[in-house]
């Protein structure tokens, strides 16, 4: 029988989650790629969707090189820490505007034992000081400000700066390919995810900041989610 504490508990956690707080947070977990991650309501909750994001980048960092990675808007620490278990002797740099964002992920990558992760606070590119990387990775927010989804169901939960950038939803993804191009290696990439429907935008933007190569890959839902190309 449950003591009546945990009825209690119970009851509050039941009441919460019908007044719509996503089961992560009530958790306090999510499985991201093979990795079990701390969410609180500071940050975005890692959607299946980024995992296309870390496949791509993964076939872009040899096994055993010691590549320079940076994962901009890190929230949780989910790409990040996907890469840096991933590929062991990378060095990977994890960024996010929030600071309580950033100490969810430090508190993560403590908990998983990942050594090769550092974290520096700031705005997208700025944070990454005068350092070039062999790949920079980013599920910036990219949803339109006005859009009504915001505004309903999980998440009206998670934090709006995680999700919404300017009237078009491209204002983040914008600054970040106008300066991603200085911070990367010769040969280096740049992936991006984005919304369903915003992919030849992304492009366009990539050939515009003088990227070659740009290229889209589609999620298992068959929407063109994540854009990529080369320096
Ligand atoms: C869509 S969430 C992605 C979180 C995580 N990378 C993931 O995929 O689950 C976007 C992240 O960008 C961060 N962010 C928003 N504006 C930023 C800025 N100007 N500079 C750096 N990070 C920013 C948010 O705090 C949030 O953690």
């Amino acid at each position: 029988m449950p003591t009546e504490a945990q009825r209690d508990a119970f009851e509050r956690l039941v009441e919460a989650r019908a007044g719509g707080m996503p089961v992560a947070y009530l958790l306090g977990r999510r499985a991201f790629w093979s990795l079990d991650l701390a969410v609180t309501p500071a940050v975005l909750i890692p959607r299946p969707e980024t995992e296309l994001l870390v496949e791509l980048a993964l076939e872009r960092l040899p096994e055993n090189a010691t590549s320079a990675v940076a994962d901009l808007g890190t929230g949780s620490g989910a790409i990040a820490l996907a890469l840096a278990h991933e590929r062991p002797r990378a060095r990977v740099r994890a960024t996010d505007f929030s600071m309580d964002a950033l100490a969810v992920a430090r508190s993560n990558a403590r908990r998983l034992g990942l050594a090769n992760v550092e974290f520096t606070h700031g705005d997208w590119c700025d944070a990454l000081g005068d350092a070039r990387f062999d790949l920079i990775v980013s599920n910036p927010p990219y949803i339109a400000a006005g859009d009504p989804h915001l505004s309903r169901g999980d998440l009206r939960h998670e934090p709006m700066s995680a999700l919404a950038s300017g009237a078009d939803g491209l204002d983040a993804i914008r600054t970040i390919v106008a300066a991603a191009p200085s911070h990367l290696l010769p040969g280096g990439w740049l992936l991006i995810e984005h919304g369903w429907d915003q992919a030849a935008q992304v492009r366009d933007l990539l050939k515009r900041a003088g990227l070659r190569g740009s290229r889209s890959a589609r999620d298992v839902g068959g929407h063109e989610r994540v854009t990529f190309a080369q320096i």
